[in-house]
């Protein structure tokens, strides 16, 4: 059977971009960004996703475009069948399995806001989520959101995929912009305007690391880096795209994506709750729905409004969360020639499993979708830079060049040395500092 490719090279911008913006942006980044000192994190942040994020998305496309293969495939046989690096990739197999199970609880959450904001549930009743976050029903709305998720990645690349993402993608970064003019259109934004936009040297003097910490992992996560995803994405291109241009427009609106979140759920707190209230400030997966639910209920057409932003944030939820499926689903059809239907059928059924336990479990879901996954993505994005900067090497350099132009040519060696190098270290550095190791 010949493997499935792209149809368009927009097809695979805006699948990949679809795979980064998700609740990375909505849900994460607005939460760490409070829990971090607002302003003070963004800077930190954004430095991170362009000296790490761009070229950790680069060499993740050169493994892919080069193999053709999903990560565990692509490492294997890049290295001429070497089992350790094998394992290597099959590592990021198993994080999108892991990733998978704790995002599709979340997916479910939205799923539900989705329809509590047309009935209203929530409104004046700020128990509302602590009462449906976790338990059976939190545990049938995963259910459903993975079903939802399984149904696109069944559809295949091109009529599934590509599809979906061509129409969500666009949808949400115009959905995202019209609500961001109308929060900040309110009286009161401004203090939120000035957490989030105002540089605050002091706050990162004081607390370096953990600011640097959180900015790493919350960059990583919003990349979709370290797992795969961007590998087996770029495994599905032909030869004519230029990878640095394609890697900077993504990188480029993911953040734009996530800027702009911040210019939706910041000035709606200051301006409809005046400030952080203990909830978002105390951070918790929480903070997001709690703040901005209530924000809904103070104003005229707040149900609509609802409505639009929990499906802005679904749409979101689901073009991520078939990024990750298609990893383990990509890895048996390319390796084990399981079709698939049955591929993603099975997954489905073992996503089904591990994601209810973590509906029915709180300590175990904080643990798996904060320092778990933190510490995967860094080991996996270090993975992959040594690998395409030593192993694949001069290969790495000759893929990353094809189809690119001369300024993104000129700059392929300082990126081959950055991967090789400085970047590793830094990741390696970080996992340390997360683990208790330095
Ligand atoms: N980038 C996605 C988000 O921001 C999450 C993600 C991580 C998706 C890793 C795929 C792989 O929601």
């Amino acid at each position: 059977m010949t493997r499935e490719s792209w149809t368009t090279r927009l097809g695979f911008i805006l699948a990949a971009v679809g795979s980064a913006v998700g609740l990375g942006n909505l849900w994460r980044f607005p939460w760490m960004t409070a829990e971090n000192g607002g302003s003070a994190f963004l800077v930190v942040y954004l430095g991170i996703i362009l000296l790490v994020g761009v070229p950790g998305l680069l060499a993740e496309f050169v493994i892919g475009r080069r193999s053709k293969r999903n990560p565990a495939g692509a490492l294997y046989r890049l290295s001429n069948g070497s089992g350790s690096w094998g394992i290597v990739g099959l590592l990021g197999v198993f994080t999108a399995l892991v990733l998978l199970s704790f995002y599709s609880v979340v997916g479910g959450w939205i799923l539900r806001y989705v329809g509590a904001s047309v009935t209203g549930a929530y409104f004046g009743n700020p128990g509302y989520f602590d009462a449906i976050s976790f338990g059976a029903e939190a545990a049938a709305f995963h259910v459903a959101f993975l079903g939802l998720t399984s149904l696109i990645v069944v559809g295949g690349v091109r009529s599934g995929i590509e599809k979906a993402t061509t129409v969500m993608t666009p949808l949400i970064v115009v959905m995202l912009a019209a609500l961001a003019v109308w929060a900040i259109s309110q009286s009161g934004a401004d203090a939120g305007l000035a957490f989030y936009l105002d540089f605050d040297a002091d706050y990162l003097q004081a607390n370096p690391i953990s600011v640097l910490q959180a900015a790493a992992g919350q960059a990583l996560f919003t990349l979709s880096l370290g797992v795969g995803t961007m590998i087996t994405y770029a495994s599905y291109l032909g030869e004519d795209n230029s990878l640095a241009f394609d890697g900077s427009v993504i990188a480029i609106l993911n953040t734009g994506v996530g800027v702009l979140a911040g210019l939706v759920v910041f000035p709606l707190l200051f301006a409809l709750q005046g400030g952080l209230s203990e909830t978002a400030a105390g951070g918790g997966p929480g903070a997001l729905f709690v703040s901005v639910a209530s924000a809904f209920q103070q104003v005229p057409f707040g149900q609509l409004l609802a409505v639009g932003f929990f499906g802005v944030v679904l749409l979101a939820a689901l073009s991520s969360s078939i990024s990750m499926l298609e990893i383990p689903v990509a890895y048996l059809v390319d390796e084990h020639d399981v079709s698939r239907r049955s591929a993603t059928l099975g997954l489905a059924g073992l996503i089904l499993v591990t994601g209810t336990v973590c509906a029915l479990n709180p300590d175990l879901f904080t643990t798996v979708s904060g320092p778990v996954v933190d510490t995967l993505l860094t080991a996996g994005l270090a993975g992959f830079l040594v690998f395409a900067g030593w192993v694949l090497g001069g290969d790495a350099l000759a893929e990353y060049g094809t189809g690119s132009g001369r300024i993104a040519r000129a700059l392929g060696v300082p990126w081959l040395w950055s991967i090789r190098t400085v970047l590793p270290v830094f990741l390696l550095v970080t996992l340390g500092l997360s683990l208790g190791l330095v």
